[in-house]
């Protein structure tokens, strides 16, 4: 048996208590979603900044009546102290676990808005680090980036080997990193990292400027609206389906004191180009019965944009017991269908 059907078999068999920061978005709520039907505890921690009532709504439509009440949602700030206090001890004592999601993703909208992001992503992360210390809960895991790479060329990317950061959002991902080691070192705290390498599936959010572009690309397929490759196309990524990135948490927050205070990918090991991900987003979407029409049009690169991104998921697969379910093939199949349902 992988390691990650044993650990949701014992979670089932004697359920523990989480707390999901960012629960409201898209991967927060896609770990509420399985750890609610593994009959978790959970607290939920969200501002509404970019998440979603609707994306709760929907895990409450998956779940049953008995699991949505294993749930208990905090509206608050994590650039507040006293709310994540409040958060970790919400079910009247510590939780055993923290799942870290609640920062300001994008990298345009970092270059945009600095401070803002620097705030939610810097401040908000040590308070909430800073808090599960004090409250001495078993494990901290929380979502770096794959940004953290910047402009280091080698392919793919290992775990040692980064270079300088391109925008402000890689910044606060580093920072991030930099907190958890040094904690680890003089509090003998020791947390999970995991670089999310462009993470999608159900309930990312297709609107906005900052959308990702997955759902940005679907979402204008669906409407039939001008869409935009920035550069040639050629610009590749390793695109991680959600149920993998949700796998990897999971594992994480159960991981052997041995495998802490460390940072992992979490990816694939594949690399799409951004041409050819148009086309498998158009097949997909016809498929699921769309009529797509559009077309892509070019125009210039993107500033702070990496050129290529592949991961090497080795350290995670040998720690950890990760073994990615999912290709990109597969996530877009999964994937589509709710968009087309979503977006009409
Ligand atoms: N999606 C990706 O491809 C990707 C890649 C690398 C890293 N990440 C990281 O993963 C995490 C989750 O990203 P996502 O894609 O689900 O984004 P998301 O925007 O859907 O979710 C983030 C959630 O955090 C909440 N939030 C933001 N600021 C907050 C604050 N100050 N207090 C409380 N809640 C706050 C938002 O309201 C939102 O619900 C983020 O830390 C992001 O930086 C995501």
């Amino acid at each position: 048996m992988s390691r990650y059907n044993e650990i949701k078999k014992q979670l089932t068999e004697t359920p523990k208590t989480w707390l999901v920061t960012g629960v409201a978005g898209f991967i927060g709520s896609n770990l509420l979603e399985t750890l609610l039907l593994l009959n978790q505890q959970v607290v939920g921690l969200d501002n509404f900044a970019t998440g979603h009532q609707h994306n709760l709504d929907e895990v409450q439509g998956l779940v049953s009546n008995e699991q949505w009440q294993n749930f208990t949602f905090i509206e608050g700030d994590i650039r507040d102290y006293k709310s994540c206090e409040q958060a970790i001890n919400a079910k009247g004592k510590a939780v055993d676990y923290i799942l870290h999601q609640a920062a300001l993703g994008s990298v345009p909208r970092s270059i945009a808005d600095p401070i803002l992001t620097n705030s939610a992503n810097i401040t908000g992360f040590l308070n909430m680090l800073t808090a599960a210390k004090e409250a001495k809960v078993k494990s901290f895991t929380y979502a770096a980036s794959s940004s953290t790479y910047g402009d280091h060329p080698a392919l793919p990317k290992v775990e040692e080997n980064i270079g300088n950061p391109l925008s402000p959002y890689a910044v606060t991902k580093y920072v991030n990193e930099l907190y958890a080691s040094v904690f680890a070192k003089t509090y003998n705290f020791k947390a999970i990292g995991l670089r999310y390498f462009n993470v999608f599936g159900k309930r990312q959010d297709p609107n906005g400027a900052y959308a990702a572009v997955i759902p940005k690309w679907t979402s204008t397929m669906i409407k039939n609206e001008e869409l935009f490759i920035n550069g040639d196309g050629e610009t590749s990524r390793d695109f991680c389906f959600i149920e993998n990135t949700v796998q990897m948490n999971i594992l994480a927050a159960t991981a052997p004191d041995e495998a802490k205070d460390q940072v992992y990918n979490v990816a694939v090991g594949d690399r799409t180009t951004l041409n050819d991900l148009f086309s498998a987003i158009k097949n997909a979407l016809i498929a699921n019965g769309v009529d797509v029409k559009t077309e892509a049009i070019y125009r210039d690169f993107r500033a702070g944009d990496v050129r290529h991104s592949q991961a090497d998921i080795s350290k995670a697969k040998n720690a950890l017991g990760y073994k990615p379910e999912f290709v990109i093939a597969q996530g877009i199949d999964k994937a589509m269908p709710w968009y087309v349902k979503f977006l009409s």
